[in-house]
């Protein structure tokens, strides 16, 4: 069994923009949220620029570039304008993620075997603006080797349809779509890949995702900022990292 690596929570602070832009004003403000976050322990941001900005807006990014000293990931989909913009603020980091407009989130992993040509030209001119590339894909082993293929020193892994087994409490779905997320890090840990994962964790599905070994960085957002309306934003991250850190030492067993 592989050794287990550190493992990193980066917060996406989208949605206290979402409660933000809900009035138009400046309140509440997501660097102020990134900050505090920063404090109760998160070892990263990301924040997505959508193409309709609907949360996050562009001076959020330059924002949160300037005034926070973890690392910045930077989601976003492919197109000119989000490069101009990525390689203009170079952020520590950058996850590109399909984007659909009438979604109300990011719905399914990036086709990389079947953008090949298009996404491989995109995350090399992103590295070669020294920012480090992810792709945010299927845990599906075509879109695996596709995203090796392009270069890119990075995947995240898609949870979307473990959150959505998980929310149905199907014991059936849950393992096997836990078992396709095993399975996909350890074919990119095998590969050279570096394996991230996220969407849809929440305290009660994430520790069997934390607990796989090839995972270093967890990305989480909706639940944590949900979550602070009951606890406090830095109370839910202290509690994220607790579960992800006992999961990996093995304290949940
Ligand atoms: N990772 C990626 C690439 C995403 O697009 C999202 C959602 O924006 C997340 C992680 C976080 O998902 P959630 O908000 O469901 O925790």
């Amino acid at each position: 069994m592989a050794a287990k690596k550190p493992l990193r929570l980066g917060v996406n602070i989208d949605h206290v923009a979402t409660i933000r832009n809900a009035r138009g004003g400046p309140h509440p403000d997501p660097l102020r949220a990134a900050e505090l976050v920063a404090s109760a322990g998160a070892d990263g941001i990301t924040a997505h620029l959508r193409e309709d900005r609907r949360h996050i807006i562009d001076e959020d990014m330059r924002r949160l570039k300037d005034g926070i000293d973890l690392p910045l990931n930077f989601e976003m989909a492919a197109t000119a304008e989000m490069l101009q913009l990525c390689t203009q603020v170079k952020p520590h980091a950058c996850c590109i993620v399909p984007e659909n407009r009438n979604e109300q989130t990011t719905e399914g992993g990036l086709d990389v075997a079947g953008q090949h040509n298009f996404i491989a030209p995109f995350v090399r001119e992103l590295m070669d603006a020294n920012i480090r590339v992810s792709l945010f894909v299927d845990p599906e082993q075509s879109q695996i080797e596709a995203a090796k293929s392009t270069g890119a020193p990075v995947i995240e892994i898609h949870t979307g349809a473990y959150y959505e087994a998980t929310a149905a409490t199907d014991s059936k779905r849950i393992s096997a779509e836990l078992e396709k997320i095993r399975s996909a890090a350890e074919l990119a840990d095998g590969l050279g890949l570096e394996v991230h994962a996220g969407h849809g964790l929440t305290f009660l599905n994430v520790q069997p995702v934390a607990a796989i070994p090839q995972l270093v960085e967890l990305n989480i957002g909706h639940f944590l900022v949900g979550e602070a309306v009951f606890m406090g934003l830095a109370e839910a991250v202290k509690e994220m990292k607790r579960l992800m850190q006992d999961a990996r030492t093995g304290a949940m067993y």
